[in-house]
């Protein structure tokens, strides 16, 4: 059976992981049929869209996607590629990996956040001359859909505590609605939850992430605490995400398009290479994602590191590597 994959690299160091994400999968042994499409500034300064309809028709019809990065035009390209593959949960597993210099070495963790309302609503109006407002949505079934998603998650893959992340004291008609939902959704597991104040929760995580598992976060709380997990356990070059819909599913990594070292063939393909691994789980090639996983963290322990990580390796360099060690 073969697997037509959309591959879209985006802009900046995009252009430079994808390739290195499809090499390792052209390494392993299941039939995939790799389809390009543009997006980006480049697209856009070219044809005046960021995401041409092409490339958004390639998302659809394609058993999953591949995304770099974007950069300027990053929300105008990634928001509706997400609502393209139907996608409301976005899966953003931080982990910290052996032989690695990381500010917590005990962390792992995995972010399951809501991916279509909240703040990222996209209701703002200006209401006066100096005056802002931005609506933000929450919703019972989004709420219930990402916690029953989050507790099967944590179930599936053996973590046995999850956080609802909150802030219901202060919002509470919205985040009221949001935890009441997720309570009862967890109230309904095998599962041991607790919540918690996402505030709060972000100084228990940069102190103590070895407490939690699985969090379940609204849509901002997950995109800035999964950023905060970033930076404990080595960088934005650690961590990869799955935007995961009813049928189809978009892969990409947390980062952006790094215009501080685009062009320089020295980015972390490593985020780019997960993202990867978490495509072949999607498609049930559960075997050929560990091996990924694990020649992934073998090349992290062993060497060679770009240097992000301290090391001097081009990202060629690591993406050989792996792939010699599949
Ligand atoms: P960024 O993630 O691109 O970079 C933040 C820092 O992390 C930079 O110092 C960068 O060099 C480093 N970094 C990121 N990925 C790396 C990798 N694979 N290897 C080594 N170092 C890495 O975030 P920033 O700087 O806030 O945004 C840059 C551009 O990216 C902006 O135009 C933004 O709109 C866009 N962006 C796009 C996203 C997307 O397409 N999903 C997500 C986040 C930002
Ligand atoms: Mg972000």
């Amino acid at each position: 059976m073969t697997h037509e994959i959309a591959v879209i690299p985006g802009d900046g160091i995009g252009q430079e992981v994808t390739p290195a994400a499809v090499e390792v999968l052209e390494a392993i042994d299941v039939d995939f049929d790799f389809v390009e499409g543009e997006a980006g500034d480049a697209v856009k300064e070219e044809t005046g869209e960021a995401l041409p309809t092409q490339t958004r028709e390639l998302a659809a019809d394609a058993d999953a996607t591949l995304f770099g990065a974007a950069g300027e035009t990053a929300a105008d390209v990634i928001l509706p590629l997400r609502d393209v593959v139907g996608s409301f949960a976005n899966v953003r597993p931080a982990r910290s990996y052996p032989g690695l210099d990381a500010v917590q070495p005990d962390t792992d963790l995995v972010f399951i956040r809501e991916n279509t309302e909240g703040v990222y609503s996209g209701i703002e109006a200006e209401i006066d001359e100096g005056v802002r407002t931005l609506t933000r949505v929450i919703t019972e079934d989004a709420s219930r859909e990402i916690a029953e998603f989050g507790f099967r998650y944590a179930k599936q893959n053996g973590f046995d505590d999850v956080t609802i992340a909150h802030k219901a004291n202060v919002m509470r008609q919205t985040d009221g609605l949001f935890l009441e939902t997720a309570e009862e959704v967890g109230d309904s597991f095998d599962v041991d939850y607790d919540t918690a104040l996402m505030d709060a929760l972000a100084m228990h995580l940069v102190m103590h992430p070895e407490d939690y598992g699985v969090v379940i976060c609204p849509n901002l709380a997950g995109d800035m605490l999964s950023d905060l997990a970033a930076g404990l356990v080595g960088g934005l070059g650690l961590l990869p995400s799955a935007n995961v819909g009813e049928e189809n599913a978009l892969f990409e990594p947390v980062h952006g398009s790094a215009p501080d070292i685009a062009g320089q063939g020295i980015a972390n393909p490593s985020a780019m290479i997960l993202s990867a691994a978490m495509l072949l789980d999607h498609l049930e090639y559960g075997d050929e994602a560990t091996a990924v996983r694990e020649a992934v963290e073998g090349v992290l322990a062993d060497g060679p590191r770009t240097p992000d990580l301290g090391g001097d390796a081009s990202t060629d360099e690591v993406t050989e590597a792996v792939v010699d060690r599949l």
